[in-house]
């Protein structure tokens, strides 16, 4: 039997967005979302299941030990694959990023997508990527988007599917970093703050199917522009529901960000942004205009690098001994 196995999985950015969850068992969304995968940025993740139901689980991130009270929730979802796995062992988990954990860059999908398909291969348990993606969920909804590559849309059932293939829009997402460090509150309680606190919560929960059917018809028609303001309409949306709560993810950076992708339209470049629970700003561009788009955002004081990535593939096994 396969003890071990390494994955790799990307995050992924959605175009339109989910925020707040079905009051339902499984960690099911209450809005659809439609989602890019992007490559270029990456989570590596090594599962070693023991054979001895003594040993404490072992988790290593980014080359620092955690331990149960600050990987808490990764500790509960290995409890969780171990049931659903039917597997008695310890798991020795190493899991490496090579972009910022937990600060809004969706760490927490590439790293549930890699952490689930690593997991259940090590198991020796089927690999089918619904199953990799309803298991995926449960850790963090949005890594059941990062198991598919190219366009991936979520449904409010929790069941992600391959919407397009990765060239089916060409697009580059510039990543703009305008903070270092985890962000102030995490996804989870954030939506649900929204829901409980504001008073836009009902109104974005109307919203989202909406925006979201529009922007999978300006992908079907290969319109950038279409499913650019759609994307920032839903980031926008999103936000301001949150910020009505009190939930407030943006600093000053990210306004400024904003600012500069507006002033990129109004000069004639087709550029939108896009916002997740964190302040980073992520600029949707086309390839002929990437360049002049990140030279642009480089220039705003405050932006500390750029990332730059593209449509990529879905979470694959790397090896297995
Ligand atoms: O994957 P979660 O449950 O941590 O939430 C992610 C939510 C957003 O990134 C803000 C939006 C989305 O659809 O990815």
């Amino acid at each position: 039997m396969i003890r071990e196995a390494v994955a790799i999985a990307h995050p992924n950015v959605a175009l339109s967005k989910y925020w707040g969850k079905r009051d339902v068992p499984g960690n099911v969304p209450a809005v659809p979302s439609l989602s890019v995968t992007l490559g270029g940025l990456r989570t590596r993740t090594r599962v070693r299941w023991s054979d001895d139901p003594r040993e404490p689980d072992r988790l290593m991130l980014n080359g620092r030990a955690l331990d149960r009270t600050d990987g808490g929730r990764i500790y509960a979802f290995l409890d969780f694959l171990r049931r659903k796995l039917d597997v008695r062992g310890a798991a020795d988990v190493e899991t490496d990023n090579d972009f910022p954990t937990a600060s809004g860059l969706a760490s927490s999908a590439s790293g549930f997508a890699a952490l689930t398909l690593a997991a259940m291969h090590a198991a020796g348990a089927g690999t089918s990527w619904p199953r990799v993606a309803d298991l995926a969920r449960q850790g963090s909804v949005s890594a059941a988007r990062s198991v598919l590559g190219g366009f991936v849309e979520l449904d409010v059932a929790g069941a992600a599917r391959p919407f397009a293939a990765a060239d089916r829009l060409p697009l580059v997402v510039l990543v703009c970093v305008t903070a270092e460090g985890p962000k102030s509150i995490g996804s989870t309680d954030g939506m649900r703050i929204t829901m409980d606190r504001s008073p836009y919560g009902r109104a974005w929960l109307e919203t989202a199917p909406r925006i979201h059917a529009a922007l999978c018809d300006g992908l079907v028609a290969g319109d950038f522009a279409r499913v650019g303001e759609l994307a920032e309409a839903s980031a926008m949306a999103m936000h301001a529901s949150a910020i009505a709560a009190g939930v407030t993810y943006w600093n000053g950076v990210t306004v400024e960000a904003l600012a500069a992708v507006r002033a990129l339209r109004t000069g004639g470049t087709p550029a939108y942004a896009t916002i997740d629970a964190g302040p980073h700003v992520k600029v949707l561009a086309q390839p002929q205009d990437a360049a002049r788009v990140r030279g642009v955002m480089e220039a705003i004081p405050g932006v500390r690098r750029i990332i730059e990535a593209h449509p990529g593939e879905g979470a694959r096994v790397e090896g297995a001994t």
